[in-house]
């Protein structure tokens, strides 16, 4: 959860993010995480303030609201052709990365359960609330 909730011991450092990044990622999101719209690869970084533009750019710098959300989806769902085959380690790690390369995270510093909660992204605050309340509730 963004607040830390659930969050799985263990740590990993942005240096150790890009060894895990250059062999596990970097082959479908590009060596300067650019994405590659050949094979689907979304760009990772990139296109903050772009949102409000006439060309949007959304990635995990310029979009993503927490931090924990791209722990949980890396984890989850990433490498594409391996999901699940990272450490929880390995995952912090190449966060680590990510939002190093981001300017998110400092580069010198360790990403555990605790950092990744106090991590604040860049369009924590572009959302709103949209509760629905003219749709019906199901019961
Ligand atoms: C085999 C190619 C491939 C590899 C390897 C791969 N990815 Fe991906 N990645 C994709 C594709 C394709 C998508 C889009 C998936 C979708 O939209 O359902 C994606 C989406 C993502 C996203 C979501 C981006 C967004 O804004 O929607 C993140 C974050 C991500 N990958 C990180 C990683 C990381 C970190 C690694 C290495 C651990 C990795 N990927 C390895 C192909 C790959």
């Amino acid at each position: 959860m963004p607040d830390g909730r659930g969050a799985p011991p263990g740590s990993g450092t942005y240096e150790q993010g890009k060894e895990v990044y250059t062999a596990n990622c970097l082959a479908c999101h590009g060596a300067n995480l650019e994405g590659n719209s050949d094979l689907g690869a979304a760009p990772l970084i990139g296109g903050r303030d772009s949102l409000a533009s006439g060309k949007p750019k959304k990635t995990v710098e310029s979009y993503w609201p927490y931090a924990s959300t791209v722990y949980d989806y890396v984890k989850r769902a990433m490498p594409f052709n391996a999901p699940g085959s990272l450490s929880d380690d390995d995952v912090y790690a190449v966060v680590a990365y990510v939002l190093g390369e981001a300017n998110i995270f400092d580069k010198n510093a360790t990403l555990d359960g605790e950092s990744l909660a106090a991590v604040e992204m860049p369009n924590k605050d572009g959302f709103i609330a949209d509760p629905r309340p003219d749709i019906f509730n199901y019961e």
